[in-house]
């Protein structure tokens, strides 16, 4: 078996990305991401989805390692993301007869962002294409995981989903292809982290695509991003199914932001009494410096959220606002929340921090504490108050 087949007649020619800092131009890249592309042989052959127009090179080569000198007959596009589609026109440079393969919605995108157009086979709900040779492909819409033109494909024959950025993470392969060639426990972190980023906002539409997906007997789950999942197809698929209802494991989530660090004192003081109430799992994260990408991965795993911030222009203080209009930009359905704030001479970010929750429609877990001006002992009894009133609702709804 070659050393990039994953099953029989199915290969990966994905590269990996370790100088991107930004992914969107927004989420960093700690560990870099891979663009994954499949090549599937039959008599015909198909290649999955593309790279990022930077590595569209590599992608040759990896292909041609693949197949020589044959010809790729068909470009299945699964998701039009520029991380995936950017060396569309590429390849009908090196390959004029490819047949673009995708649904009408993808077509439209593939001529609008690259030109390309013509030589195509529109493809809808359940259509099939057969490659000759024992393999088949199917296809199958997942509307909105992650854009509207999104669909997954199917070779029954091999029990294999090409899945899209579904079941994604972010992370570059280090050597490893498949889930047993990689220390499978360094993406799961980066799979919340991606999907609370990426996906995170389409809830209900995973929801859709897993049930449609359910009927399906799956073997291997080859994502654009990240490993290819067959030994831990069970937990991807219950850790998307729990991301997807928003669903968040006991654990409290405390952001702040401070400007002169009695607002920091204020949080410290709260998580010291959250923990000598009996809370465990706590993360702290002061929002002027930590990376937002895994503030929000934390927020969609664990089920409490307490935020504070200092009074700033009569407003919230911007980094507080900024993981609000990220919060709220996500739609998440429900977290318990409690909050915290202070002022110089007149208070605001309380009653901004309590309206918000409002608008969320999140269960509020007890009165917040306002703090004027600075820290000190006064607070204390405070931080012990709303820490035992967090404790006890946590108790009571474990
Ligand atoms: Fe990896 Fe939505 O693109």
């Amino acid at each position: 078996m070659a050393i990039t087949e994953i099953v029989p007649g199915i290969h990966y020619v994905g590269v990996n990305d370790r100088t991107t800092t930004r992914f969107e131009g927004l989420w960093s890249l700690p560990q870099g991401v891979s663009y994954n592309a499949y090549l599937v042989v039959g008599e015909k052959i198909a290649l999955i989805d593309t790279v990022e127009e930077a590595f569209g090179s590599r992608l040759e080569a990896n292909i041609r390692e693949v197949i020589g000198d044959r010809r790729i007959d068909y470009l299945v596009i699964n998701h039009m993301e520029p991380d995936h589609s950017s060396s569309i026109a590429t390849l009908r440079r090196i390959y004029p007869d490819l047949q673009l393969v995708a649904n009408a919605k993808a077509l439209q995108m593939v001529e609008g962002y690259y030109g390309v157009k013509g030589n195509a086979i529109e493809v809808k709900e359940g259509s099939t294409l057969d490659l000759g040779d024992g393999k088949s492909l199917s296809f199958h819409m997942i509307p909105m995981v992650h854009w509207p033109e999104t669909m997954v494909t199917w070779c029954a024959e091999e029990q294999t989903l090409f899945s899209g950025d579904a079941m994604g993470t972010f992370g570059a392969l280090d050597g490893g292809i498949t889930d047993s060639q990689v220390d499978a426990e360094r993406y799961w972190d980066e799979m919340r982290r991606y999907y609370a980023c990426i996906v995170g906002k389409y809830g209900a539409p995973v929801q859709k695509a897993l049930q449609k997906l359910a009927t399906l007997p799956v073997r291997t789950i080859c994502p654009t991003h990240g490993p290819v999942w067959q030994q831990h197809i069970g937990r991807v698929l219950d850790l998307y199914d729990r991301m997807s209802r928003y669903e968040g494991e006991p654990g409290v989530v405390i952001a702040y932001a401070s400007m002169y660090g009695n607002t920091e004192q204020l949080a410290e003081r709260i998580a010291r009494e959250l923990v000598s109430a009996g809370v465990r799992n706590i993360r702290l994260y002061n929002l002027s410096y930590a990376d937002p990408s895994v503030v929000l991965r934390d927020v969609f795993r664990f089920d409490t959220l307490l935020v504070g911030g200092p009074t700033y222009n009569g407003g919230l203080f911007p980094p507080v606002g900024e993981l609000l209009d990220k919060l709220a930009a996500r739609c998440i359905p429900q977290r318990r929340f409690g909050w915290f704030g202070s002022f110089n001479w007149a208070g605001a970010s309380v009653r901004l921090l309590g309206e918000f929750a409002q608008k969320m429609k999140w269960e509020t877990l007890c009165d917040p504490i306002e703090m004027r001006q600075g820290f000190g002992e006064k607070m204390f009894d405070a931080c012990h108050a709303l820490a035992c009133n967090v404790a006890e609702k946590l108790r009571n709804k474990a």
